[in-house]
Parts: C-alpha cells; structure tokens; sequence
C-alpha cells in the first residue's frame, strides 16, 4: 500500500477479541419468545388494521433560522374494518389542526387527543373520524431538537457558506417530521411540496418533479414503502452524471472526488440484477452528506444517502455502496415486518453485498470482508455476553427502541445463516430462492415466522435431513452463535496473521512484508496487534505506517482505538479533530467508550464530546451520551 494520505480531519486545523461461545443446543431454542406475536408492531401507535393508510401527500416549509419545519400532511386511507379513529405515530410534534376530507372534496376539522409521550415511542395523535371522511390532513410544526433531523450551520458544511439539513427516518424517527403511522409493515406512496430559502436544492426518496416556483421542489414516490424510507437533504448540491441511471449528489467541492470513488456502481446494478432480478426503482442515485450523518449509509429508495468517511481516495471501501444498492431487492422491496426481523434486512442485504463485493473484486476479498465481520461479530456477542436478548436473530424488543438492540447481530449473523444454507443447497438453488422470493414479496413485508416457512417450503423439503444440519430455529431463535457456524476462510489472512505474529515477538514494522495490503489487510492487521502496546511499539507502528496520520477513516478509527486503550498520546490530538469532525456512530461510540473506560482519558473525552457534541446529528448525540454518562445536568441541555 503506499503511505495514507493525510487526513482530512488533520488538514482542517492544519490549514480483545474474546471468542464468543459457540455451544448452542437446540435446548436453547426452545427457551426463545418465538410464540410472540411476531406480525405485530409494538414500536407504532397506528391502527392499520382499522385504517390502513397508502399514500402521503406531505407540504413542507423549512425554516433554517429557528430549525422548524412547518408542514402539513394528508394521508389517504383505506377501511380494513369498522372505526371511528385513526392513531398516528408523533414525537414533539405541535399539532395546531387536523381536518377531515370527504369524497366530494368537503374539509372540516376533526376532533383530536395527543397522548401522553412515551420516551421511547412518543405520543399517539388519536383522531376522530367520522365515516364518511376518506383522507385526513394534519397542520402541525416540528421541534428544533427532532430526532430525525440535523440542520447543519454553514461551518459544519464542506463549502461552509450555506446551511444544510438532511433526515435519517431509521428506524422510528420519520415521527419526529412527519406525523403517521410509522411502522415498517404500512407501505405508502407518497408527493412532496418542498419550500426552502434562495440557493440550496431540495433532495428527496423521490423522482423529482416539476416545480413552476423558485425556492419550491416537488417529489412523486409512485412505488410504495414504508415511513423509515422516507427522506429529505437540502443543501448547496452539485451532481455529476455517472451512468444513464446514476448521479452523484455531492455539495460542490466533494462532487468530483465522489463521482470517482463511486464509479462501479452501474456496474455493481447490473450484477444484482444478473443475480436476482430488475432494478425496479427507476434511478439509483447517491447523495454524499457532510460528515455528521451518523451512519454509513443509508437505503433511502432511489437516492442513498452516504458518509463522506467513505470516500478513502482508491476505492477500497466501496462495498458500503454494494450494501446500500443491494437494499434496492432486500429492506426496501421486501421489507421487515417489524423491527423484531431487522435481520431480515440486513442479513440478506450484507449477504447479497458480498456476492456483488465477490463478483467485482475476486472471492479473496469477499472473505477477507467476511472474516472481518465475523470478528465484528464475535466482539459483540462478547461484549453483550452469548445469552443475551439482543445476540438472537430475532429478540424481544419490548420496552426498547429498536436502535437500542442494534449490532452486529442482524448483519452477520444473519449473513453466516444464509451462508450456511447456501453451503447445504448450493449456490444455483439458493439463488433462485433469494430471486423468486424478491419477486414473489415484492413491495411486501416478512416477519422471521414467514421467512422460516419459506425456506422450510422451497430449500429444505428436497431433503428432510436438511432441517437437523442447519438447525433454522436455534439460528433464529437462540441466542449467541450456533456451533455450525460457516468459517470465511482468507490465505490472504494468514500472512497478516504472520506479520503480526512476527511484530509481537519484536520484529521491526518496517520488516514485514506489507507491500500488496489493502484497507482489508490492514484493518485485520491493526485488530489482531496486542490490546496492550506500550508507547514506543506504538511509536513503531507509527513510523512506519504512518496510522495517526491516515486518511482512511476505517484504519485510522481501528488504530484509535488501540491508541485510546494504550494511552498513546501522539493520536490524541488527531482523534480529537477526527471526533470534531465525524459524526458516524459506528465510530464515535466505540471511540468515545475506549477513551471514557480508560482513567487516563476519561475527562479529553468528555472535554471533547461537550464541544463536539453540537455538531452531531441528535440520533449520535442520544447514543453517545449514554457512553459518556451525560445528562442534562453536564451544562448543556440533552437533546430531550
Ligand atoms: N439501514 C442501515 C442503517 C440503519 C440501520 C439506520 C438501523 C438506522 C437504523 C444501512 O443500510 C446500514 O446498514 N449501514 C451500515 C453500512 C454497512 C453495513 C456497510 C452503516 O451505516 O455502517
Ligand atoms: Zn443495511
């Protein structure tokens, strides 16, 4: 590899793996809340079943003075069965009215409660609805501090002039900017009237459409999909065309840079497609977002939204973007039913993410990334401890907001199952299964229930002893990792393995043979060193590779790492602007924790995160105060 880059984050100011068990039995299947009732949502108020909403129509005015979106929302519905109310899902929301439509175009207000806030789940808007009213339409105002939304000042922008906002709806915040009902198995089409001030573009989930006033943006979503998918970016964008159905969105000084990091996407679209049918949204865009969204990316349909964290300078943590596209067939064609299957998003997508990752750039690298992920997995399944709720496929999240539960878990350990079956039935046949089962769910949800009937029905009924070798229920149902779990296996690994080996029995860094490494090797190298280095080993680590100063965003939040644990001072400066200026969860909390669990670095962390902590998306600012033990009373007031 040759020497990183500088870091982005350095040239702003400048100018354990403890093994999880894997002793599963069947008898722990059987201790599993399998018998919950797994078609019910228990995360939304809505009343589906009653009133099944299909489309939204939503009318929003942003205003970047006092960060308030002033809106209204009509939703159309259909009678499932005799009602006189329909319970929407809302989160510091200011209802002012809400009216009633009728067939012949007739509005009147309706009458309207708005419950009581649960901390995790908000309150309901329960509205009376009398019969013969066929859409409602709801008048309401966000709050500042809504979970969905960051609006960015102009200095957290990249051109630094104009401000930005942009959504993250997953997974039960688009109550917090669009009042509905805000469950995974309520699929809706949906329009957008979009207001915002001179010089910035309105982007959305959405076909554009066309707009005869300045300052307005309109959207058409004719394909259906749940609340959590629906999105919206302003901001000061440019775009460059990469393929007839891709474009880059990025704000202007970022846009070139993307458009090559990203340039085998059309070609990552055909190779889904090859494998598991049409592309069915229209355009696949994506939008690179300054770099306080807080996760990698995000499925949004026909524009994903990204990390700029992503954009490494040589292409090598691209599979982010199979990740997203592949979401196109798995979470946003075929949708978890609740956020109890949330591995039937993601596992099926991390799946079907390395298969477009294997077919692009070899096998090899395939399972280097696998093998990755399943160290990723093994520390937290470790870290939770291997009988816990939250290391099963499908826990009981009752009592909890589903990003609470999320890990590793639904991704690789729900990759390793598909695995596994693949392995037992062959790649053609499983193909064939994830094709016909895209193409039978399409634009419909699957509870963990119905996807096990599936697989029983059309994989394992050729062969009864099929049942007992993969043993589906524990894998879904038991906690920790099953003892036949499939093992990626790398001979690229195991010259890493050897370099480490070599190191720490004291060889000289700049002696190993390090010449062909990319980002993967280096992330498995840098994990497999010693937890505990003193400063001078650090020190030569450093010399000769130069971590503190990498501009790959994965090397050098691995390397953080061990600098936080081992007290290395040289990083602290650099992890301190990196945590300044990355907002992205996967590494701020990790980080933050290592720094707050060592005495040594415990008060640099908390210094850092209340000057940061403005800067952060209010999905990152809830989770990392629960890492740094903030409250309201740390002098600055918690998002809620
Ligand atoms: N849909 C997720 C992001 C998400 C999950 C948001 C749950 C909110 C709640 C997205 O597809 C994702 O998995 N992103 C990963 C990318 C990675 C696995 C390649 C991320 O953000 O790190
Ligand atoms: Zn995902």
């Amino acid at each position: 590899m040759t020497l990183p880059r500088i870091a982005p984050w350095i040239l702003i100011t400048l100018g354990c793996v403890a093994l999880a068990g894997c002793s599963s039995s069947r008898e722990r299947a059987s201790r599993t809340n399998a018998a919950v009732d797994p078609a019910v949502d228990i995360h939304s108020y809505g009343n589906p079943d009653e009133v099944r909403p299909h489309h939204l129509s939503l009318d929003l005015e942003l205003d970047f003075a006092t960060n308030i979106i002033t809106g209204e929302t009509t939703i159309e519905f259909r009678r499932e069965a005799p009602t006189r109310r329909m319970v929407l899902d809302t989160r510091d929301l200011e209802i002012n009215a809400v009216h009633g439509l009728d067939a012949s175009g007739g509005e009147r207000e309706l009458d309207f409660k708005l419950r009581k806030p649960d901390p995790k789940l908000g309150a309901a808007l329960e509205i009376a609805l009398p019969e013969d009213i066929t859409s409602i339409r709801v008048h309401y105002r966000t709050s500042p501090g809504a979970i969905a939304v960051q609006w960015l000042e102009p200095q957290l922008t990249a051109g630094g002039e104009h401000p930005f906002l942009f959504t993250q709806s997953q997974s039960i915040h688009a109550r917090s900017w669009i009042p509905c009902m805000d469950s995974p198995g309520v699929r809706v089409t949906y329009d957008a009237t979009v207001r915002v001030p001179a010089e910035l573009q309105a982007v959305m989930s959405a076909e554009p459409a066309a707009a005869d006033e300045p300052r307005v943006f309109r959207f058409e979503m004719p394909q259906s999909i749940p609340p959590y998918l629906i999105a919206l970016a302003v901001g000061e964008l440019d775009s460059r065309d990469i393929s007839p159905r891709v474009r880059i969105y990025a704000e202007p000084s970022v846009v070139d840079k993307a458009a090559w990091e990203f340039a085998d996407t059309e070609t990552m679209i055909q190779t889904v497609e090859e494998m598991y049918g049409p592309y069915v949204w229209g355009r696949y865009d994506l939008l690179v977002l300054p770099p306080s969204f807080p996760f990698g990316g995000m499925e949004n349909p026909r524009l994903s939204f990204l990390t700029p964290t992503v954009l490494a300078g040589d292409r090598t943590l691209v599979s982010l973007i199979a990740h997203e596209l592949a979401h196109s067939w798995s979470g946003n064609l075929v949708t978890n039913a609740t956020w109890r299957d949330f591995w039937i998003n993601e596992g099926f997508t991390v799946y079907v993410e390395r298969r477009v990752v294997e077919a692009l750039f070899g096998r090899e690298i395939a399972e280097m990334e696998a093998t990755l992920g399943l160290r990723d997995l093994r520390e937290d399944i470790a870290e939770f401890g291997p009988e816990h709720e939250f290391t099963k496929l499908a826990p009981d999240l009752a009592g909890y907001d589903p990003d609470d539960a999320f890990s590793n878990v639904p991704y690789e350990k729900g990759y390793l199952l598909l695995r596994l079956i693949e392995e037992h039935v062959g790649r053609d046949a499983f193909d064939r299964f994830l094709k016909e089962l895209f193409e039978r769910h399409a634009f419909g949800n699957l509870t963990t229930a119905q996807i096990a009937d599936e697989m029983r029905a059309r994989l394992f009924t050729p062969d009864p002893g099929l049942e007992e070798k993969i043993r589906l229920d524990e894998w879904l149902y038991a906690p920790g990792l099953p003892d036949n779990c499939p093992e990626p296996h790398s001979d690229e690994f195991e010259a890493v393995s050897d370099a480490v080996w070599r190191f720490s029995s004291g060889a000289d860094p700049a002696t190993l043979d390090t010449e062909n490494w990319r980002t993967t090797h280096w992330l498995q190298f840098i994990r497999a060193l010693p937890q505990t280095m003193g400063t001078e080993r650090m020190q030569d680590l450093d010399q000769a590779y130069g971590f503190t100063i990498s501009g790959n965003s994965e090397i050098f939040f691995a390397w953080s790492r061990h600098a936080a644990r081992n007290n290395y001072e040289p990083a602290l400066p650099t992890i301190e602007l990196f945590l300044k200026e990355v907002g992205r969860k996967k590494f701020l909390t990790p980080l933050y924790g290592d720094l707050v669990e060592n005495p040594k670095t415990a008060d640099f962390a908390r210094r850092v995160y209340r000057e940061a902590r403005s800067g952060y998306h209010p999905i990152a600012q809830r989770e990392i105060e629960r890492v740094v033990g903030f409250g309201s009373s740390d002098g600055e007031a918690a998002p809620r």
